[in-house]
């Protein structure tokens, strides 16, 4: 495990869009999953910068995600699909034939996320994952006391995850239930992953999630044993793995 820890949230940014380029500089038809959330936010906006200075070019990156709220539309506000899109893959210019985001929208939500994987396996497998940290541990949307076996399915959202996508919504009634999310299993298939996460907040879950047991309790404590992970953190988040007293607790 690689951890890299900034002075603030806005140096984890930059580490973190930093990591990223140069991935895709090295293999511009890198195959990325693509994440959401408030941590990801001005990594997003790094990158869209590196894009406008020309350091990096986003016109061959294959481009998937890792979960969608289940039955808003598609283009709503909130959806991920319009997070990632408006964020990032329309402004640096991604093309449509190489994005694949699921579709949450879709009643027939088996048939998507069979449909889904399926297209990721045909293209490849993705090559750099990337993920923040549910404050419960969550992994995507796969909450605590999920199976490491699980695959990609339909999910119903705890209360805790709910609260955690307010911000998105206007009120806690309109953050929907359920969600659809890559499983455990299918994540874990990247070839490499990097974690972002900054604020005090995510300290005590990323102690628990690397420091102690692996657990199904922590869904993201099973990248404890995954070979080719980085931490990217600011000093916040990041205090817990760096001190020795944290360790002997
Ligand atoms: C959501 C996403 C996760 C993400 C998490 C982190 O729950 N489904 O994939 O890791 O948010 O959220 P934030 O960065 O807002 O704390």
């Amino acid at each position: 495990m690689k951890i890299i820890v900034a002075e603030d949230a806005a140096g984890m940014a930059r580490a973190a869009a930093s990591c990223i380029a140069n991935r895709i500089r090295a293999k511009p038809d890198l195959r990325v999953a693509w994440c959401t959330g408030r941590t990801v936010i001005p990594v997003y906006n790094e990158l869209r910068a590196l894009h406008a200075e020309g350091v990096v070019s986003f016109d061959q990156v294959r481009c998937f995600d890792i979960d969608e709220y289940a039955g808003l539309p598609s283009d709503h506000p909130s959806s991920f699909r319009r997070f990632i899109m408006d964020r990032l893959l329309g402004p640096v210019g991604a093309r449509p034939e190489n994005i694949r985001l699921l579709d949450g929208s879709r009643s027939d939500w088996q048939e998507e996320c069979r449909e889904f994987e399926a297209e990721i396996e045909a293209a490849g497998g993705i090559d750099l994952l990337l993920n923040g940290v549910g404050t419960n541990g969550h992994l995507g949307f796969n909450e605590p006391g999920t199976s490491f076996a699980s695959r990609t399915r339909l999910v119903e959202l705890t209360e805790e995850t709910r609260l955690g996508q307010l911000p998105f919504f206007p009120s806690l009634d309109d953050v929907p239930r359920y969600a659809l999310t890559r499983g455990i299993t299918e994540i874990i298939q990247a070839r490499s992953i990097l974690i972002m996460a900054s604020g005090v907040s995510k300290a005590p879950i990323l102690a628990r999630a690397f420091l102690g047991p692996v657990t199904e309790e922590v869904p993201c404590s099973v990248l404890q044993r995954y070979p080719d992970l980085t931490l990217v953190l600011d000093a916040e988040a990041g205090a817990p793995l760096l001190t020795k007293e944290a360790r002997d607790a």
